[in-house]
């Protein structure tokens, strides 16, 4: 059996900018010294790659009933975020957004781990109500078997765009769409499993948060979360 490795080349490629980075322009961002500048955009020129990666979009994703915080508040404005793994940039997700009092979160149970823990971490930290979204029709996530979980209280949904233990490929436009059929509802989508099989395009997907982890597709171990917008 043959094992697919990213080409030589492109290894080398990623690993000397990386070394070039952290040797030559590993400063604070944002500053307004020539190092600083460089690295600013740098740093800058990597979000847009992993945006336009994933055909994230670029204006305000206009979360306003729910106000945005730190990592939100970052995709708000660029469309995008990077993070040392899916698993962080989900935990830290939940941890930054607000829900008002009453809300219900609805999570997959066919999910991994890093798409479960922080909602269900999120719901009970704030007494917030969560319900699990078990399919009964052979393990795929519907809009036909989320909608009776749908209520006005739902805050958000998270589901896994490919299953890593079933293999099932979800629907995700159709899933957002019914999401969105909710007044504020928002979509978190785990593409960890999607994203070494199947282009990314979130715009097209219609979700409001997108992450998939780059170790998995012949990148460093890092990951981006993107939105629609
Ligand atoms: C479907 C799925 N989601 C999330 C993760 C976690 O990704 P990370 O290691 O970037 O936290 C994995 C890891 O294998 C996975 O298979």
């Amino acid at each position: 059996m043959s094992v697919l490795h990213p080409p030589p080349s492109r290894t080398s490629y990623r690993s000397d900018s990386i070394t070039e980075y952290l040797k030559s322009t590993n400063v604070q961002l944002g500053a307004s010294y020539n190092v600083a500048q460089q690295s600013t955009d740098q740093f800058d020129a990597g979000m847009e790659a992993a945006a336009t990666y994933m055909n994230a979009g670029v204006d305000d994703i206009g979360i306003d009933s729910v106000p945005p915080l730190n990592l939100v508040m970052l995709i708000s404005i660029v469309q995008s975020a990077i993070g040392p793994s899916t698993t962080q940039l989900f935990s830290n997700l939940a941890q930054a957004l607000e829900f008002p009092p009453n809300s219900e979160i609805v999570i997959s149970s066919i999910d991994h781990e890093a798409n479960i823990s922080p909602w269900v971490r999120a719901a009970k930290a704030r007494g917030l109500t969560f319900k699990w979204w078990t399919p009964s029709n052979g393990l795929t996530l519907t809009a036909e078997n989320l909608r009776p979980l749908m209520s006005d209280k739902t805050k958000l949904v998270a589901c896994t765009h490919t299953s890593n233990v079933l293999g099932t490929i979800h629907d995700i436009k159709a899933i957002a769409d019914e999401v969105h059929k909710v007044h504020g509802a928002m979509l978190c989508v785990d593409g960890v499993a999607f994203a070494p099989h199947r282009e990314v395009d979130v715009k097209a997907l219609g979700v409001d948060f997108y992450s998939f982890s780059w170790y998995k597709v012949g990148g460093f171990i890092i990951s981006s979360m993107g939105s629609s917008g």
